[in-house]
């Protein structure tokens, strides 16, 4: 074998090893059990439908207010957790992790102002945060 194919062999064996690791990143953190998916079921999927839910019914009483900022703090808490033991791949991931944190935050502030047009125009951030993720990495 000419060495130039022995460099190009090597290069694409470390490249497939490079995408392989990048995989198991974001299906799991580095040190820690949690796995990206059980997150995902557990925490990201239940408190979106939830908050979009209330939202979208209109926050009609004391309960579904206190229940759509408990939503907003799950959802801004997970921008974190995201980002935490080596999770994040790329810059579309850290991207979508920080419009998740500050658009849930900001529909924080609208519910806290009694603002319900408000919260519901914030939330379309948080959601299109979840696309922009999904779209790049969940396959
Ligand atoms: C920074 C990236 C990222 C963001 C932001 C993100 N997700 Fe995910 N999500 C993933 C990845 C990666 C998977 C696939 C995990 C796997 O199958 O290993 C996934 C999978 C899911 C699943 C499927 C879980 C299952 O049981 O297979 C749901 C539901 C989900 N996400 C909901 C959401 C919602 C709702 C939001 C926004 C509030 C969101 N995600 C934001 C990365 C993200």
């Amino acid at each position: 074998m000419k060495s130039t194919s022995l460099f190009a062999a090597l290069g694409l064996m470390g490249a497939i090893l490079f995408l392989g690791s990048m995989k198991a990143q974001i299906q799991k953190g580095k040190t820690r059990p949690l796995e990206t998916k059980t997150w995902m079921r557990c925490v990201n999927g239940p408190q979106c439908t939830s908050l979009g839910k209330l939202l979208q019914a209109g926050l009609t009483d004391d309960k579904s207010w206190q229940e759509a900022r408990a939503n907003a703090e799950m959802l801004a808490e997970s921008g974190h957790v995201l980002m935490a033991d080596g999770r994040c791949p790329d810059a579309t991931w850290a991207d979508a992790t920080k419009e998740l944190r500050e658009g849930s935050e900001a529909v924080l502030k609208a519910l806290d102002a009694k603002d319900a047009a408000g919260a519901q125009k914030e939330f379309q951030r948080v959601a299109a945060s979840c696309k922009a993720c999904h779209t790049a990495h969940k396959k």
